[in-house]
């Protein structure tokens, strides 16, 4: 029998039969799921769930829930086992002044590129909303920009777009999902022309959103259905305006804004391509674009971290996206992304600086405070992979509102002007 009670209520052992919110908006890789341990009762509190569906003839008996907690944690996310032991927590006060990574000095380039771009975004969802012309040759150049930013070093606009997030999620969104498509592109192998049809397409993606009446794009709760016909036809839409503009772009981009939204089982929208039909730029853009609506702050959510995110795509490997697709872009994007900040076993805080893509536990990082919590006025930079005996290793990742600091700035973004 179904009941629907209050997420506070929930107890291990219980089958949740459906959370209430679309895929997207909750933290789950599925709708539905025994409750194995406490922590994912506090998931979906967290997330501000606040009542759920229940199959109360599928509760378990307590020593089924023992056999089915065991089962669950022995296939957690794979990149999640690796671990090493440490052999000394105590190094030495650092001495060198300012030490500066290969990343920071591109940073600098990097935000000039983001800051117009984003200018350009914003211009780019005026003019949609106005009915007016769209600038196609500006959003060119921003976008041969960016190319040209990860093709130097491949982490700066990354890193940008992780410690940049105080700007509206509207204008933010489709530069984020182009800056981490051309990245993961770039890390699969696609040459510069390519790279600049997928930043073109991935910037014009969401466009057909300018058509959605804000009270569907912004509803907190599930869309009726009719709401959910409205609110997926912007990915047809946004090819739509592309074809009445009679934009000068490659038909590729067209094909990735209609189908940024297509799942390699079917499931997506609007043609339920499958497989290989759907275009491969296109998928880049879908595994993007979901990677930036988890991670971003929205008025109804607050963003999860990368680490998160990421756990929730690997759960869609296989079903909505190619498993070697969702590898390699793990790989690009780094399980700890340039920015983060992460506590290590010995109890210091650090800043992520740089991804190490052969081996994403072992990032170069900052070393920014104590295990006191006390900041070091010049922190040290150390590579996790090269470092003497292995000393440190990463236990968790912290917000930087717990860490107490901003973590951009340890990083040189200027680069207005
Ligand atoms: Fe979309
Ligand atoms: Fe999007």
């Amino acid at each position: 029998m179904i009941r629907k009670i209050s997420t506070k209520q929930l107890e291990v052992g219980m089958f949740v039969s459906d959370v209430g919110r679309a895929w997207f908006n909750h933290p789950w890789k599925t709708k539905s799921k025994y409750i194995s341990d406490r922590s994912e009762i506090d998931e979906l509190v967290d997330f501000g769930i606040e009542e759920v569906y229940i199959d109360t003839q599928k509760t378990l008996r307590p020593e089924q829930t023992a056999k089915l907690s065991a089962k669950l944690s022995a296939k957690d996310f794979p990149y999640k086992t690796k671990t090493r032991v440490p052999t000394n927590l105590h190094p030495n006060e650092p001495t060198k002044p300012d030490p500066v990574s290969a990343l920071e000095q591109e940073l600098p380039k990097a935000a000039k590129a983001y800051n117009r771009a984003l200018d350009t975004s914003k211009a780019l969802v005026a003019a949609c909303r106005m009915n007016k012309r769209i600038e196609v040759d500006a959003v060119q150049e921003n976008v041969d920009e960016l190319v040209d930013s990860v093709s130097r070093n491949p982490d700066a606009l990354t890193a940008l777009i992780k410690l940049r997030r105080f700007d509206d999620y509207t204008y933010t969104h489709s530069l984020n999902v182009s800056v981490l498509s051309i990245s993961s592109g770039k890390a699969l192998g696609l040459s510069d022309p390519e790279l600049k049809i997928l930043g073109m397409g991935t910037m014009f993606h969401d466009l057909g959103k300018c058509r959605v009446p804000a009270f569907i794009l912004n509803k907190p709760d599930k869309l009726t259905d009719e709401e959910f016909v409205i609110m997926k036809n912007h990915a047809a839409m946004s090819a739509e305006i592309i074809i009445e503009q009679k934009l000068r772009v490659d038909d590729q981009v067209i094909k990735v804004a209609k189908h940024h939204h297509e799942r390699m089982d079917g499931s997506g929208y609007p043609d339920h391509l499958k497989g290989s039909d759907i275009p491969y730029l296109a998928t880049i853009c879908g595994l993007s674009d979901v990677y930036d609506a988890l991670t971003s702050d929205r008025c109804y959510h607050k963003g999860m971290l990368p680490h998160d995110a990421l756990k929730f795509i690997y759960g869609l490997r296989g079903t909505h996206f190619q498993p070697e697709w969702v590898d390699r872009f793990v790989q690009s994007v780094g399980i700890y992304p340039p920015g983060s900040v992460v506590e290590l076993n010995s109890g210091h805080i650090a800043v992520v600086m740089e991804v190490n893509h052969k081996d994403l536990l072992s990032p170069l990082i900052k070393l920014v405070a104590d295990p006191n919590g006390q900041l070091y006025p010049r922190p040290k930079l150390i590579d996790l992979e090269r470092q003497e005996n292995k000393s440190f290793i990463i236990k968790a990742v912290i917000t930087p509102k717990k860490a107490g600091f901003d973590p951009s700035y340890y990083f040189n973004i200027k680069g207005e002007a």
